[in-house]
């Protein structure tokens, strides 16, 4: 039988999320990354730290706060970046800022992951226009490794984002938005799934030209960290903070229209999920149609894949929504939309 790779060389993401039973206070437990750090491996029963409490929901998930001085999860959910809006020629042009720069970002109380990032956070902002809108991303790369920007939707291949800037370099990406829908941007410089994983990457929402209904507003980046660089995610997210809808439900009313836009920006593990619990959304396959696919509880996403949900929450209440990929549920990707 083959052995685990890992076994003889080092710890593997479970090891990584274990604990000795014993150091472990279950009702004061500290951050993922103290627990991490206490580990030593060798034949001692292990205790996975997260969900170990029992089952009851409220009990599973990180002890602490991450501090939201610096990337605050809720405000990041209806932070959509228009640009600076011109008229040139009759047509309107937006205008954004991006620069790519190196940052500690803090995914997890005390888990500390160095992201490489646009404008200093992870997701990048939420560029946003309408389809017909003149584009113009002004780049800047003040990090320490090559980068770009590729954006997906149609554009001429010049603008496409794979040809690296150098660090201290910059470039002007400039193209029409086509076609409306939920689309994504990332870094596409090699090796590619250390670019992205590292936090390169963002939601592009273009706007049908005649709007889409009135709508409370979501954006959801599901994203993965690879902690100690194994190549295995540790800490698993929408919006990068593990958990962070747990201790904080997303606050919608009883009877309003919500729209999801959902990305799957997670590198290393090939499909993702979306799971909502006591309802049920309507499913706009990558935002291109305004008839909906299909109404559905869970939706499972490849890398890049990306769609709209939309939903109304009949009464009131906390609704779960996770990754229905349980381990990723437990590694953070699991909160609530509480609607009242
Ligand atoms: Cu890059
Ligand atoms: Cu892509």
């Amino acid at each position: 039988m083959a052995s685990n790779p890992k076994a003889a060389g080092g710890l593997s993401r479970r090891d990584f999320l274990k604990v000795k039973v014993g150091t472990l206070s279950l009702a004061g437990a500290a951050g993922l990354a103290a627990l991490g750090r206490k580990l030593v491996k060798g034949s001692e029963t292990y205790l996975p730290i997260i969900g170990a409490a029992g089952h009851e929901h409220h009990e599973m998930g990180t002890v602490g706060t991450v501090s939201s001085s610096d990337f605050d999860p809720i405000a990041f959910l209806s932070d959509f970046d228009w640009g600076v809006l011109t008229q040139e020629g009759g047509r309107a042009v937006r205008t954004y800022d991006l620069i790519a720069s190196d940052k500690e970002i803090e995914v997890a109380p005390g888990v500390f992951f160095p992201a490489w990032t646009y404008n200093g956070r992870v997701p990048g902002p939420t560029i946003r226009c309408r389809a017909g809108d003149w584009i113009r991303v002004r780049f800047v790369n003040a990090g320490s490794h090559p980068h770009t920007i590729h954006f997906h939707g149609i554009h001429p291949v010049p603008m496409d984002g794979i040809d690296p800037i150098l660090p201290g370099g910059g470039f002007v990406y400039e193209f029409e938005a086509q076609p409306f829908g939920l689309h994504l941007y990332h870094c596409h410089a090699i090796p590619l799934k250390r670019h992205i994983h590292k936090g390169l990457y963002g939601a592009f929402i273009i706007d049908p030209p005649q709007g889409r209904p009135a709508a409370r507003e979501l954006t959801m980046v599901m994203n993965g960290f690879d902690t100690n660089f194994d190549g295995e995610n540790e800490v698993y997210a929408v919006n990068t903070v593990a958990f962070a809808y747990m201790h904080r439900p997303i606050p919608v009313a009883v009877g309003e229209l919500v729209r999801i836009y959902l990305i799957n920006a997670t590198e290393f593990d090939p499909i993702n999920s979306f799971h909502l619990h006591a309802n049920m959304y309507k499913l706009f396959r990558t935002g291109t149609d305004l008839e909906h696919f299909e109404l559905t509880d869970n939706v499972i996403m490849g890398q890049g894949e990306r769609h709209v949900l939309e939903m109304v929450f009949p009464s009131p209440g906390r609704y779960m929504f996770h990754a229905h990929q349980s381990e990723f549920a437990e590694l953070g990707w699991m909160g609530f939309i509480e609607a009242a």
